[in-house]
């Protein structure tokens, strides 16, 4: 059985990476880890021959008034499931690693960044696109890994890595399910009892709207309000926004043609979910 290996600088995590066998696959994540954080790492224990993880809770891509202070943390706990699932490297940097002082380049990433997650979290795309750039950057994977729960989030750093030619294979995960339907979530920890059950509005919506998209409806309008209904007859919940887009654009539709991506923000209390189904 492979052994953990943990680190925090840089130049140890260069050292460390210089002694794996590659290809070197890559997960990051802000840790907290749950199946869906596993999958991930699963699939590149499958498709590499060493897997380093990282665990960075990214300070510039929360707003202020975001959840940072609050934002879940269990490093001992994250590191027995990581040994479990067959990770080799395990890399937790601290803010002072990766924001030194006197900071000042970013990476931003233009349209894909502007509708859905990135008009209602302002600034939070490029906290993102920083930080992985940075990540990548230090760890130097041949494959990084991101899971489709974050649907934007995969197309931008998709985009990224071809605009700025980073040579890493970038593979996307399916989204990973409590039995409910509730999609797994480092925020889900938030949720009371009542919470938790009201937060099956989010996924029971999308499978509406899905299974009408098989019924044969086509038109985004129809699809959104249906949505929408199901989310605002939940007291618990406050929607924040419903997206009929483009899978690759991410541009709102009226009619479903090729491959669309539906996608939500819900606050279940003050919990801030977000889920998404691919059609077509
Ligand atoms: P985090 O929210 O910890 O997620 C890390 C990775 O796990 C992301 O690629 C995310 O899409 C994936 N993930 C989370 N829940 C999932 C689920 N239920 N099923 C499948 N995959 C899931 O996303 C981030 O961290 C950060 O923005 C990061 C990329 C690390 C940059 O700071």
């Amino acid at each position: 059985m492979n052994v953990l290996r943990k680190v925090v600088g840089i130049k140890d995590l260069r050292d460390a990476r210089a002694a794996l066998p590659e290809p070197v696959g890559f997960v990051p994540t802000m840790g907290f880890l749950h199946e869906g954080h596993l999958s991930l790492v699963r699939r590149a224990r499958e498709q590499s021959a060493s897997v380093i993880v990282s665990i960075f809770v990214n300070p510039t891509q929360f707003a202020p008034t975001d959840d940072l202070d609050a934002y879940p943390r269990d490093l001992e706990r994250d590191a027995a499931l990581l040994q479990e699932a067959g990770a080799d490297l395990l890399w937790t940097p601290t803010p002072e690693i990766m924001y030194p002082p006197n900071f000042q380049t970013w990476v931003d990433v233009d349209g894909l960044t502007q509708p859905l997650e990135g008009e209602k979290r302002p600034g939070h795309f490029r906290g993102v696109t920083t930080v992985v750039t940075k990540l990548f950057n230090a760890v130097q994977p041949q494959k990084a890994f991101f899971g489709q729960k974050d649907a934007q989030q995969a197309a931008v750093i998709r985009q990224m890595v071809r605009d700025l030619n980073m040579p890493i294979e970038i593979l996307i995960q399916p989204i990973v399910r409590e039995r409910d339907g509730l999609a797994m979530s480092s925020r889900n920890t938030y949720l009371n009892p009542a919470e938790r059950q009201a937060a099956l509005v989010l996924s029971k919506s999308l499978a509406a709207a899905q299974s009408a998209y098989k019924k044969g409806e086509r038109n985004a309008e129809t699809l959104r309000g249906m949505m929408e209904e199901i989310i605002k007859a939940e007291p618990l919940a406050r929607l924040e926004y419903v997206s009929c887009a483009d899978y690759d654009t991410l541009e709102e539709l009226r009619e479903l043609t090729g491959k669309s991506l539906l996608s939500m923000a819900v606050y279940i209390g003050r919990t801030r979910l977000i889920d998404n189904r691919v059609l077509g």
